[in-house]
């Protein structure tokens, strides 16, 4: 099979600007490996509120159903934060989204760029080598619990709420992972504290009787968040519950250098999508100075799903050659920035040039 289905959701900020590269790439893939890419573009976030009043228009949700994968760039506008009365955000787009299609594991991979270590604040002996894989739970926890406010606005709540189903999936992926890294799952939780965090320590303990050749290690979520830049050397895999996730997700992006270097892949049964890390840079809209990496080494693990190995290596390696050769945003390289469709040309242009293919 060489036809994919991809639905592109561009989103808010920076994301259209971060997308058209990863589009603009993933085209020129098409070319040098003969693969039948289909765009289908929808509305999702601040962008369809203003269009259409939905941040999740049910257009959207269906060509995002039938796709093969969704590209999607960033959500978040400003005119919302400082809007607590807002009674629909564009955030609720993409929430509403990862739970209609199931994407429960959301992985996010982390390492250092050989090229790009002293663009870290942190030490380069303490980050060199790091090499970590994240498994966030995405569609439970106290992301997707009953919330309320009273009418006054005197007092709220969030509930977070986690059943067996919600984790015994994430937790296994977490471990077949780990098998073919350095079989190491390290579970990050509150466990002194929450009754969600004893219940993934007691699910994790029962799967691991089926990976033995994989170390399981518990750590508490404050004391991760210090081990993190302590000494981000000794985790493998962590997986982690919804908020803990996003929170030492963004906290590790720190020791890549980069947050605009993040790639993140969101699986379901039957549906994935592929997003950055960074959010949508509501400053920088417009301004081609946005740093498309991250969506396009996501676009690297989308093709890394839809088992296209050889274009997925391709990209990464061509990634790997910008980065090298520091043809990289203002973010990387202030003193000789390029612009966000420089980088992303230059990506293009080396998967071009490099592929023997291409001329054939
Ligand atoms: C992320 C983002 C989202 C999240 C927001 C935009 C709802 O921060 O993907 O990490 O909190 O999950
Ligand atoms: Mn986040």
């Amino acid at each position: 099979n060489n036809y994919f289905k991809i639905a592109v959701l561009p989103g808010d900020g920076i994301g259209p600007e971060v997308v058209n590269e990863s589009v603009k790439i993933l085209k020129v893939i098409g070319e040098v490996f003969h693969y039948n890419f289909q765009f289908m573009y929808g509305l999702m976030g601040a962008e369809a509120i203003y269009q259409t009043g939905d941040p999740l228009p049910e257009s959207t949700l269906k060509i995002c159903k039938d796709s093969d994968a969704v590209l999607f760039g960033a959500i978040g506008d400003p005119s919302f934060d400082d809007n607590p009365d807002a009674k629909v955000r564009p955030e609720q787009g993409l929430l509403k989204l990862r739970k209609e299609l199931g994407l429960f594991a959301n992985i996010r991979p982390l390492k250092t760029y050989s090229s790009l270590i002293e663009k870290s604040p942190l030490k380069k002996d303490i980050i060199e080598g790091t090499d970590i894989q994240i498994f966030r739970e995405l569609v439970s926890g106290i992301y997707f619990g009953e919330k309320f406010t009273d009418e006054e606005g005197a007092y709220a709540y969030d509930v977070c709420k986690y059943s067996r189903e919600d984790i015994v999936p994430i937790v296994h992926m977490a471990f077949q992972e780990a098998q073919k890294r350095k079989k190491k799952v390290t579970l990050i939780d509150k466990a002194n504290v929450l009754d969600t965090s004893r219940l993934w320590r007691k699910i994790c303990k029962e799967v691991a009787e089926e990976y033995p050749d994989v170390q399981l290690d518990f750590m508490f979520v404050d004391n991760a968040a210090m081990q993190l830049i302590l000494n981000p050397k000794q985790f493998d895999v962590i997986v982690t519950e919804n908020m803990f996730g996003d929170i030492i997700s963004d906290e590790a992006s720190v020791i890549g250098g980069s947050i605009g270097l993040l790639p993140s892949a969101s699986i379901g049964n039957t549906n994935a999508l592929f997003e950055p890390i960074h959010g949508s840079y509501p400053q920088a809209k417009g301004k081609g100075i946005a740093n498309p990496i991250a969506s396009i080494l996501s676009t690297a693990m989308m093709l890394d799903h839809l088992q296209l190995e050889q274009a997925a290596n391709k990209l990464r390696e061509s990634v790997e050659y910008a980065i090298e050769n520091k043809y990289v945003t203002v973010d990387l390289n202030a003193d000789q920035p390029y612009s966000t469709s420089e980088v992303g040309g230059f990506i293009a242009d080396y998967i071009k040039f490099s592929e023997k293919s291409y001329y054939n």
